[in-house]
């Protein structure tokens, strides 16, 4: 049986891990081959030896506008076109508290966390635009329940990710027709998110983060990479989803639904 995106030449970044390599995983079980933006060497050897030519990756950084050309390209002239986009490399403040941030450190970690959940999104964006615009192509961001809700991170982050949702909804108007933008809201998942240079910090690693998000959602349970990656393949699909932009689906357990707790302060 044909894949939901047999033929499609898609580029992923931040996909060596996490929800970002779920996505590119399935991609290409659905028959799309991708280049991925990857950070280490070893994510990109990783990645093809389990995809071998299916998979090409950029060893870069989000936050360089030349990296992003460079992954644009590499899609073009291995896989002849870009049919889908998905801006997903992203960093965490692991919940700081604002107030324990001093004041002089704000501009910093300001610039450090939206430099690469915002800038680059926003550079992938604009490096991608003539080839998506080229195939009728489509771009997924991976947003955040953060992208709605206060609590799941700390004012950066949540910040940088309610950002993201006018970002969403301005290129969804200013580059329709020919580009369908779209995005997917995962919440609480199982992955080493990790946080500015210098933090070692991992969110999946953090003492009872399970337990809080199966607590805090009416489904119960800490989702996996995989749970959400279906949800890229539908808003990727011109098959599926062609009268589709603008739109952010919730994969996030039904937080709305229950609210979230305050998390107690003594
Ligand atoms: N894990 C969660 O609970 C959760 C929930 C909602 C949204 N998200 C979002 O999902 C996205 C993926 O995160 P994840 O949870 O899979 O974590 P992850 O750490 O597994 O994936 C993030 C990826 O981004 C890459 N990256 C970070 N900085 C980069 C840079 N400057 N240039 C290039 N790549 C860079 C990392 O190397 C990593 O591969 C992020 O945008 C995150 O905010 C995560």
């Amino acid at each position: 049986m044909a894949g939901r995106l047999e033929g499609y030449s898609a580029l992923v970044t931040g996909g060596g891990k996490g929800i970002g390599r779920a996505v590119v995983d399935r991609f290409i079980a659905e028959g799309a081959r991708c280049v991925v933006l990857v950070r280490s060497d070893s994510d990109a050897d990783d990645l093809v030896a389990m995809h071998g030519d299916k998979a090409a990756c950029v060893t870069g950084d989000v936050r360089n506008w030349d990296d992003n050309v460079a992954a644009v390209e590499m899609a073009v002239t291995q896989f002849g076109k870009l049919d889908v986009l998905v801006p997903n490399a992203g960093v965490y403040d692991f919940s700081d508290p604002f107030e324990s941030i001093e004041g002089a450190d704000i501009e910093d970690r300001y610039r450090q966390l939206f430099d690469v959940n915002v800038l680059g999104y926003l550079l992938g964006t604009r490096a991608a635009v003539d080839a998506l615009r080229e195939s009728h192509g489509s771009i997924v961001y991976t947003l955040s329940s953060s992208s709605f809700f206060a609590g799941g991170g700390g004012a950066l982050y949540v910040s940088s990710k309610h950002a993201l949702v006018g970002t969403v909804k301005q290129l969804a108007y200013e580059l329709a027709p020919e580009i369908r933008v779209n995005a997917v809201a995962p919440g609480g998942t199982r992955t080493g998110l990790g946080g500015l240079p210098g933090d070692t910090r991992a969110l999946a690693d953090l003492d009872g983060f399970e337990d809080m998000v199966a607590r805090n959602v009416p489904l119960g349970f800490l989702s996996e990479p995989e749970d959400h990656a279906s949800l890229y393949v539908t808003l990727a699909s011109r098959e599926e989803s062609r009268f589709v932009t603008s739109e952010i689906i919730r994969s996030d357990g039904g937080i709305e639904v229950r609210g979230r707790r305050r998390r107690k302060t003594t």
